[in-house]
């Protein structure tokens, strides 16, 4: 046996030995440029998981662009709308999706119009923590550029320095929606903007990118006037991504919004630079979450705790005046409903949320209890245990009268209608009457 090894190995040993075989040379990788980019995140640091198979969030994308970085340099961009309100728990996704941006080593963030719902002050906080560059380029404040209009960024593409110029523009349609918020913004059209940038930038970099916060026709009309664009990001496509589309020399693509989809472009080996190829990756299940990310999700939700939300989620009155008794409340009489009712999915749809970690989250909780959204209704599980979970009170009505003198307080009928609050289509897309309500069945006269 010796022997043997001894014959197949000597060739080699031999080989070393006069210096032709040597181990993996430590240079410098020559590593391709890829720019990946995506538009309007909407406030998904993860999806809601309502409905599997779930797909998107950025702890998926986080994972998705460190494989990706072990055969390419990135180029990282961002085009519009971090969240999509202005309230508190908007700020606080925003502030985590600016840090998970930066984890993730984001060059540019353009501006979309729910972004400006969040107010200046606010933009120029996340601005004072992005560790890319912030872009909307036509939007004016006091006569000067509210935000830088580009950024020039140096990359390596292969062997050769890349320097990719990134311009920021917002479509004109939006300026009612920006002044409204911000009454002393003004915004100047993106193809008079471009006009008059045009001198500074037509020849800048090896590169150029327009992330640009518009429709694919204002896209397309953009490139054909404007031709020295490589790529055209642009937004309001929907949540999947469309087919690239060309113009002259520019590419004009759209990756889908709500961080289900990355899309990532690449590049001619070769100057003068093309987009040689576009593709979109969907983040499904096999992404795992990066840890890191997902540690800035929890940040974010301690915050929501911390800052207790759940409290202040608005009420109103509810429709016939009553309050609410409790799915418990309704045992002694509706014996039957009750045992049906705790065997389905809706008696522990808050253990579903303890489990995921969002039980204090008001944006979870409204469809996943009783009444949060009444005056009366589930409030926390210390204040109002009893209102927790799906419960009859959820389809039937306040029924606290009804308990106390029910010949007197009829409920009447509720039917489908009573489930379209929360089995809507972005939570329940699969949602069919005759088929759900067969697994919830009850009522029956005894
Ligand atoms: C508009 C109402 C609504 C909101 C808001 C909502 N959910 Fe749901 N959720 C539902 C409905 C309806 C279902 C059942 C869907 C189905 O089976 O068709 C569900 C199901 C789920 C499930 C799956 C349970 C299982 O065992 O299959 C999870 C997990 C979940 N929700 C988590 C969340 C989280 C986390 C949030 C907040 C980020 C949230 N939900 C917000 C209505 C809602
Ligand atoms: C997910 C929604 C939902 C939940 C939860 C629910 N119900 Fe119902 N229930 C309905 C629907 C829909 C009907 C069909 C008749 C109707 O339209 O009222 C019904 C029918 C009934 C009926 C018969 C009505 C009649 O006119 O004869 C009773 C009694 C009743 N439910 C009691 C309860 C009790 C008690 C609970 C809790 C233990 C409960 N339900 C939980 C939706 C619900
Ligand atoms: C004290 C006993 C009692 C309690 C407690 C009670 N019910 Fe009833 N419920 C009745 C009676 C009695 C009827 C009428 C039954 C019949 O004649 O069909 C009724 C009827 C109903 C109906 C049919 C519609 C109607 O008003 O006729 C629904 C739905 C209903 N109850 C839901 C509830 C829910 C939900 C709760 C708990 C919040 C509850 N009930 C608690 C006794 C009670
Ligand atoms: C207050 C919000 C709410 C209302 C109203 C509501 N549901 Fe649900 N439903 C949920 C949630 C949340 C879940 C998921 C519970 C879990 O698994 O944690 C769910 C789950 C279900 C499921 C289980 C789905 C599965 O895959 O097993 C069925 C069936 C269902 N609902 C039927 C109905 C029907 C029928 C109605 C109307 C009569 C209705 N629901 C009204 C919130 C609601």
């Amino acid at each position: 046996m010796r022997s043997k090894w001894a014959v197949l190995f000597a060739p080699l040993i031999a080989l070393i030995a006069l210096g032709f075989y040597r181990p993996a040379a430590p240079e410098p990788r020559a590593l391709p440029l890829s720019v990946v980019f995506g538009s309007e995140i909407n406030g998904y640091l993860t999806p809601c998981g309502c409905s599997k198979p779930m797909v998107g969030g950025i702890p998926r994308r986080a994972t998705l662009l460190k494989q990706l970085a072990e055969k390419h340099t990135l180029l990282a961009l961002e085009n519009g709308d971090l969240t999509k309100a202005a309230g508190r728990q908007d700020e606080l996704k925003a502030e985590a999706l600016i840090e998970m941006l930066n984890a993730m080593g984001y060059d540019a963030l353009n501006l979309g119009k729910y972004d400006f719902q969040l107010g200046m002050d606010y933009l120029r906080a996340l601005q004072a923590q992005f560790k890319g560059t912030m872009l909307c380029g036509n939007v004016q404040e006091g006569g000067n550029p509210a935000f830088d209009a580009y950024t020039l960024v140096e990359k390596r593409h292969l062997n050769r320095p890349v320097r990719a110029l990134i311009v920021g523009l917002i479509s004109e349609k939006y300026a009612d929606a920006i002044r409204q918020r911000n009454p002393h913004l003004s915004i100047t059209p993106a193809a008079q903007q471009l006009d008059t940038l045009r001198p500074q930038i037509e020849s800048m970099g090896d590169l150029r990118i327009l992330l640009f916060y518009g429709t694919e026709q204002e896209a397309a009309q953009l490139a054909q006037a404007h031709p020295y664009f490589h790529m055209i990001v642009y937004a309001g496509g929907g949540d999947g991504p469309l087919p690239t589309k060309q113009v002259g020399q520019t590419r004009l693509v759209f990756a889908g919004n709500d961080a289900k989809f990355v899309g990532i472009a690449h590049l001619s080996e070769n100057a003068p630079y093309a987009i040689a190829r576009v593709e979109h990756t969907r983040l499904t299940e096999d992404f795992k979450d990066d840890e890191q990310a997902l540690g800035i999700k929890l940040g974010y939700l301690a915050r929501v705790e911390a800052e207790d939300l759940l409290a202040m989620a608005p009420r109103r009155p509810t429709v016939n005046g009553d309050t609410f008794a409790g799915s418990r409340a309704c045992m002694p009489c509706h014996a039957e409903d009750y045992r049906i009712w705790q065997r389905t999915a809706h008696a522990k749809a808050m253990q579903t949320l303890v489990d995921e970690k969002h039980d204090k989250d008001p944006e979870c909780v409204v469809c996943h209890v009783v009444g949060m959204e009444f005056e009366g209704g589930f409030q926390n599980m210390q204040k109002t245990p009893t209102l927790k979970d799906v419960g009859c009170e959820s389809c039937h009505g306040p029924a606290r009268k009804h308990v106390q003198d029910p010949e007197n307080h009829r409920l009447g009928k509720v039917g489908e209608k009573s489930c379209m609050s929360c089995h809507v289509p972005a939570h329940s897309p699969g949602f069919d009457f005759e088929t759900y309500w067969k697994k919830i069945e009850h009522g029956f006269k005894k």
